[in-house]
C-alpha cells in the first residue's frame, strides 16, 4: 500500500505524518510552538524557523519508527506561510525524498487543510463541495469541482478570522492562541451583551471583513463597564455569525451539495454545531485535533496529488504568498 509522509512546518507547528494511499493515519506527531510565542502574544517568525530546525530530525525519526512502513514520496508544505519556517519543511523533505530515491510533493497549505477531511472516515465527502478555509491566516470560500481545482468564490479582504480570535484573546488579556481562549471565556458570558458589527454581512459578495470587528471590541472595552466573558461571547457570536450567512449564501449561489469545513478555527463549538443546525446539506468536518496544523493533512493531500500524476519537482521552492491554484 502506498504510504506518503507529510511535513507541515509553515507557521508554529512542527508536524510529521505518514499517511496511506486509503487515508489512514499511520503515524504522526505535532510539536507545538504555541508556549514559546504565547508571552509574545502572536509567533515571532525567526523563532518559529529556528524551533523547526531545531525539532524536525527527531520528529520525523520518531514518525517512521512508529508507522514501520515504508514511504513512497515525501511531501511538504511550500506556502502560503513564514519563509524561513517553509524552507525548513521543504528542504527537510527534499532531502529526505532523495535520499530515499522517491517523488518529493509540495503542497499548498490551504489545500492540506482541506484534505483534512479525508483522514481516518469511512465517508469521505465526494467531489464536488464547496469549502469553508477558516485559519489563522485564511478565511475563504472555495468551489471544489474536481479533485485540486479550486475556485475562490470569496476571501477576507483584511483579517482572517482565527487572526481576529487571535487580536480579540490579546485586548482581553487572554492566553494565545486566542481561538480556544476565547471560546472557553465566551462559554460564561451572554453572545448577545454587546451588537458587534458583522462584517460585509449587507453586502451581495461573498468577500469577508474582520478588521472592523476588531476595532469595535477595542473601543467596547475603552468605554468600559463590560464584563470580558460578554465581550468574548459577543465577539465570538458575531465573528461566527459572519460564516454562516455567507456560507449560506454560497450555498444558494452555487447549489452545492456538501460542504467541508477546515482550518484552526473549524475547532470552534459554536461554528461546528451551527453548521450543523442550520444547513440543509451534510458538512464534512475534521476531528479536533486535525483542524489545527499537522502533517496528516499535506500527506492526505500528498496521496491524491500522487494518484492524479501531480508530482513536483526538485526545483520547487516555497513561497510565503503561493497562489492555491498555481
Ligand atoms: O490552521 P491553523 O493551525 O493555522 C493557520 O493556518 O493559520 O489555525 C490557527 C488558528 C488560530 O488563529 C487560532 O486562534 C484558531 O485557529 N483556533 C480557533 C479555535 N482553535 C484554534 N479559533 C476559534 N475557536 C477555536 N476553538
Ligand atoms: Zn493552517
Amino acid at each position: 500500500m502506498t504510504c506518503v509522509l507529510g511535513i507541515e512546518t509553515s507557521c508554529d507547528e512542527t508536524g510529521v505524518a505518514i499517511v496511506d494511499e486509503a487515508w489512514k493515519i499511520r503515524a504522526g506527531r505535532v510539536a507545538s510552538q504555541v508556549e514559546v510565542h504565547a508571552e509574545f502574544g502572536g509567533v515571532v517568525p525567526e523563532i518559529a524557523s529556528r524551533k523547526h530546525l531545531e525539532c524536525i530530525s527527531q520528529l520525523a525519526a520518531k514518525v517512521i519508527a512508529d508507522a514501520r512502513v515504508s514511504v513512497d514520496a515525501v511531501a511538504a508544505t511550500n506556502g502560503p506561510g513564514l519563509m524561513g519556517s517553509l524552507l525548513v519543511g521543504v528542504n527537510f523533505a527534499k532531502a529526505l525524498a532523495y535520499t530515499w530515491n522517491v517523488p518529493f510533493v509540495p503542497v499548498h497549505h490551504i489545500e492540506g487543510h482541506i484534505f483534512s477531511v479525508f483522514l481516518d472516515t469511512d465517508s469521505p465527502p465526494a467531489f464536488p463541495f464547496l469549502a469553508l478555509v477558516v485559519s489563522g491566516g485564511h478565511t475563504c470560500l472555495l468551489a471544489c469541482d474536481r479533485p485540486h481545482h479550486y475556485v475562490t468564490l470569496g476571501a477576507t479582504r483584511d483579517d482572517a478570522v482565527g487572526e481576529s480570535f487571535d487580536k480579540v484573546a490579546r485586548l482581553l488579556g487572554l492566553s494565545y492562541p486566542g481561538g480556544p481562549s476565547i471560546q472557553h471565556t465566551a462559554e460564561n458570558g451572554n453572545p448577545k451583551a454587546i451588537s458587534f458589527p458583522r462584517g460585509l454581512v449587507h453586502s451581495e459578495s461573498l468577500e469577508f471583513s474582520y478588521s472592523g470587528l476588531k476595532t469595535a471590541v477595542l473601543y467596547e472595552l475603552r468605554k468600559g463597564g463590560c464584563a470580558v466573558e460578554d465581550v468574548a461571547a459577543s465577539f465570538q457570536a458575531a465573528a461566527i455569525d459572519v460564516l454562516l450567512v455567507k456560507t449560506k449564501r454560497a450555498i444558494a449561489e452555487t447549489g452545492a451539495q456538501r460542504l467541508v469545513l477546515a482550518g484552526g478555527v473549524a475547532a470552534n463549538r459554536l461554528l461546528r454545531q451551527r453548521l450543523d443546525a442550520e444547513l440543509s446539506i451534510p458538512v464534512f468536518m475534521p476531528s479536533l485535533k486535525l483542524c489545527v496544523d499537522n502533517g496528516a493533512m499535506i500527506a492526505a493531500a500528498a496521496v491524491s496529488r500522487l494518484e492524479h500524476g501531480l508530482l513536483g519537482d526538485w526545483t520547487t521552492t516555497p513561497s510565503p504568498s503561493l497562489p492555491l491554484m498555481a
